[in-house]
């Protein structure tokens, strides 16, 4: 009946495999499919992308909820289609082929084992197998969505997305504990990396770019948690921050003229504040001919300049070797003759050798790094550093600190979901042994809607003169910049909550 198909000179002879799922990571090389999903740029991808995404649903749907009854038929389903398939046949065909190929099948079983199910029910049940051998199971149409920013899953019972900034839980769920984990590990080994109980704590990447931690057990309590930061093909532009009320017209002409007129600028933020998606829009401001050099740990910034090298951190493999951090990258930076640096994110030491490249001609440098305030910010890279064993006094940490970064940009979501740029606040110097700051731009919250929606206004804090003057008066930008202090100060209200 389902004898394994074409199976010559395969593993044909091997007997029956059990029923469980077992993933093929060579089917990660067949040729991308056609998909109304948007599909990360290859031309930009280093080469560990070049391998093609698994296929995916062009309808993004919502999955509903299943009954016991329709996961028991598909574990029966799913069991007999993995003796009856020659999985290593299937990794040689296109998607579509292999689609095809486990079609027939499933409904050769469904009319063998007598199982009564309408046209659509057949369709949904062949699709989720589908998704399981060929993809990525049950996560598949969320990955499909582009509105989620955000997905978590907390053991194979429970999923939880993020969209608008708010968390949902959907009904997505597992077969088991199993069926994620081989989902974990098919996603870390396509860049080649391992996640079980001896490494547990595992970065990667989805072909798509999307970024992906996983932590198993027995780290993990209740089963692996598996977190995607979902990418976003089309990353947001200024011109769309302005539209969603994250920053005002005006304010958003101040961050084209930053990145225009070379700041060194720190983005701070909380976790997911938007805090990558700023960088990457202040890097479309960087003039075409500048090399610019980013250092991420996983890449996620996606420049549109010509003259861009990719640089991301390595951690150490089993025996505990070959581990590139991104202190390795940020000073090998240096020795590659940039114009400006980017790092995705300043979490450590690095900070020093950032700061230092900032000071040291490498103007229009960039990182972006998590606090809750400019104030904070301020102090979080005094730490690294001081963390960092440099046994250096903290007053000249801090005039280092002042001598490099020209500005800080807030990044928060705030209690409705809502991302907003809260300052744009200039370093201007030390006063006795303090930094001293300056706001050009505040967030303020005025007060709550009948939907629980806040409603706010950026404000200039009237500056008329601020420190990256002499700056803008350089590039020749200084009259853009007093036209739009100017527009700021005159501006009613902007960016809406
Ligand atoms: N102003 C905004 N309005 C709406 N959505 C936004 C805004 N900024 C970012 N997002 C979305 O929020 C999600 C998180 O953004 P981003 O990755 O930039 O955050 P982050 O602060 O870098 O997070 P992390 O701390 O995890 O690195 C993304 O899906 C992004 O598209
Ligand atoms: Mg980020």
């Amino acid at each position: 009946m389902f004898g394994k198909r074409s199976a010559q000179g395969t593993s044909a002879g091997s007997p029956a495999p059990a029923p469980v799922y077992r993933p093929e990571p060579a089917q990660r090389a067949a040729p991308a499919q056609e998909s109304a999903v948007p599909v990360f740029d290859t031309s930009l991808a280093p080469p560990a992308f070049s391998a093609a995404p698994p296929p995916r649903r062009p309808e993004p749907v919502m999955p509903e909820v299943k009954s016991e009854d329709y996961y028991q038929t598909k574990s029966v389903i799913f069991g007999a289609l993995i003796e009856a398939i020659d999985l290593s046949q299937l990794s040689r065909l296109d998607p579509e082929s292999a689609r095809e190929e486990i079609r027939d099948i499933v409904n050769e079983i469904i009319s063998l084992k007598n199982f009564v199910m309408s046209i659509a029910e057949q369709e949904e049940l062949l699709d989720d197998i589908c998704n399981d051998v060929l993809g990525y199971g049950p996560l598949e149409p969320l990955l499909a969505r582009d509105d989620i920013a955000d997905i978590m899953v907390n053991g194979a019972g429970r999923t939880y997305i993020e969209v608008s900034g708010k968390i949902q839980m959907t009904n997505v769920r597992f077969r088991d504990n199993q069926q994620l984990m081989n989902i974990c590990q098919r996603i870390v080994s396509q860049v080649g990396r391992r996640v079980d109980e001896s490494s547990p704590i595992c970065d990667a990447r989805l072909p798509d770019g999307s970024r992906v931690n996983v932590i198993a057990p027995p780290l993990a309590i209740d089963g692996v948690a598996l977190t995607i930061r979902k990418f976003k093909k089309d990353k947001l532009t200024l011109d769309q921050l302005v539209k969603f009320g994250s920053i005002s017209p005006e304010g958003a002409e101040i961050l084209r003229i930053i990145g225009r007129v070379r700041c060194n600028v720190v983005v701070s933020g909380g976790t997911g504040s938007g805090k990558t998606t700023l960088l990457n829009c202040l890097t479309n401001y960087i003039e075409l001919d500048e090399r610019v050099i980013t250092c991420e740990d996983a890449a996620e910034l996606q420049l549109q300049q010509p003259h861009v090298v990719r640089l991301e951190t390595r951690p150490p493999n089993l025996e505990g070797q070959g581990q590139v951090t991104m202190r390795d990258l940020v000073r090998n930076c240096l020795r590659m003759r940039p114009e400006r640096i980017i790092v995705g994110e300043v979490r450590g030491p690095e900070a020093f050798d950032l700061l230092q490249a900032m000071n040291t001609g490498h103007d229009g440098s960039m990182g972006t790094l998590h606090a809750n305030s400019p104030r904070e910010c301020l102090s979080r890279i005094e730490s690294m550093i001081t963390m960092g064993g440099y046994a250096l006094p903290s007053r000249t940490i801090r005039e280092m600190i002042c001598s490099s970064v020209d500005v800080i940009i807030q990044a928060a979501r705030l209690r409705d979901g809502s991302r907003r740029i809260t300052h744009i606040t200039e370093v201007l110097g030390m006063e006795g042994d303090v930094v001293i700051t300056q706001d050009l731009m505040v967030y303020n919250i005025l007060g709550e809607d009948a939907n629980g929606k806040l409603i706010g206004r950026h404000q200039s804090t009237g500056v008329g003169r601020p420190k990256m003057w002499e700056r803008a008066r350089y590039y020749n930008e200084e009259q853009r910049l007093a036209t739009a202090l100017d527009a700021m100060e005159r501006s009613p209200d902007a960016g809406q909550g």
